[in-house]
């Protein structure tokens, strides 16, 4: 079950207007576009920097101490370093010492992703206790003359975690899949192949490329083939759920969200105004929130739904 939760977000707020300065855009493209007014970024702050006090506050809400933590999954597309990973950097600040930890690399479903990695561990008694924390500083891989990308991404980190519980509640149902076929539609490059003997044309991470429409088209699929099979796995409908939860990408796919399933837009969280996209972080920084605002009520449900770069997607149905 869901025991815990904590999110961060950088002090720093990029505005729409600020955004006007830097690239040709305005206020209200990206408003009727997107429905981001401003997103959050992390100036001089590594990404560990923004993921601990997520991952203590999730720590604190749950009444757990480190040392009763067996397993730290981390997911992050924009790492302080390829090792030690951004769990293990946790792991060690946390005091974790019962631990073993690794990152999980899903994009921006990395949360749904390590959620259903934490859950089989529990449910198959390798841990008792799983921390999951998601956390980019996707402005470090943004290109600030691309009009294209630099709109819709903001930094930020979020944590959540789960413990064994024979009761109905946590997580009932979950639906992954990965059409990496599509992939270089939203592609962060790290190494492209060069002389490695004397390092001679060697390039190193690159910012992010995005074919929006593709993304788009592609979301337009992922998103209700994951509520689908998710829905379908908990053998219940949609009248039985109380909140749906997509990745905050772009306001439309949450309004199509609302359409299909005839779910008013008050049962569909959003903070995309504010927050913008931060990939993985997205859905335990809704989720956080949620639960701290008192949405989330025990004995809900509520379907949290990831899509992106991979391209990745999938669904679970928590019960609180
Ligand atoms: N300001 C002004 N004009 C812009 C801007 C901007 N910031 N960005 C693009 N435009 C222009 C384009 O250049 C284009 O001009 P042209 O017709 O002269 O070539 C025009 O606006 C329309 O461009 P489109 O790409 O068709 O715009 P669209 O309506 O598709 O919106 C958007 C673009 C918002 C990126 C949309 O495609 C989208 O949301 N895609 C999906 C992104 C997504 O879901 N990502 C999430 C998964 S990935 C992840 O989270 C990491």
């Amino acid at each position: 079950m869901l025991t815990g939760t904590g999110s961060f977000l950088p002090e720093t707020r990029l505005t729409n207007q600020m955004l006007t300065q830097m690239v040709d855009t305005t206020d209200e493209w990206i408003v009727s576009h997107t429905g981001i007014h401003e997103r959050r970024i992390a100036v001089n702050q590594s990404v560990f920097d923004i993921a601990l006090p997520a991952a203590k506050q999730a720590l604190a809400d749950s009444g757990r101490l480190p040392g009763d933590i067996d397993l730290i999954i981390a997911c992050t597309v924009t790492p302080d370093s390829f090792t030690p990973s951004l769990s293990c950097r946790l792991q060690a600040a946390l005091g974790a010492d019962n631990a073993f930890a690794f990152d999980l690399t899903a994009a921006c479903s990395g949360f749904v992703y390590a959620s259903d990695v934490a859950d089989s561990f529990l449910k198959s008694g390798k841990a008792k206790a799983v921390l999951v924390v998601c956390a980019e500083v996707l402005s470090q891989i943004m290109d600030y003359t691309d009009r294209t990308v630099c709109c819709l991404f903001g930094d930020g980190a979020g944590a959540a975690v789960y413990e064994w519980s024979d009761t109905q509640q946590g997580i009932r149902a979950s639906f992954m899949r990965a059409e990496g076929d599509k992939g270089d539609a939203l592609l962060a490059q790290a190494f492209t192949p060069c002389d490695t003997l004397h390092k001679q044309g060697r390039q190193q991470m690159d910012f992010l490329k995005m074919d929006g429409r593709a993304v788009f088209r592609f979301t337009a699929k992922a998103v209700p083939s994951a509520i689908d099979g998710v829905l379908k796995k908990a053998d219940i409908d949609m009248s039985q759920v109380d909140w749906v939860v997509p990745h905050q990408a772009n306001a439309r796919i949450l309004e199509m969200v609302s359409r299909r399933y005839g779910v008013p837009m008050e049962k569909i969280f959003s903070n995309i105004d504010k927050v913008g996209n931060t990939s993985s972080a997205s859905i335990p920084i809704c989720l956080d929130q949620m639960r701290r605002g008192g949405l989330l009520l025990p004995g809900q449900t509520a379907i949290f739904v990831g899509f992106g770069g991979g391209l990745t997607y999938g669904a679970i149905l928590i019960q609180m």
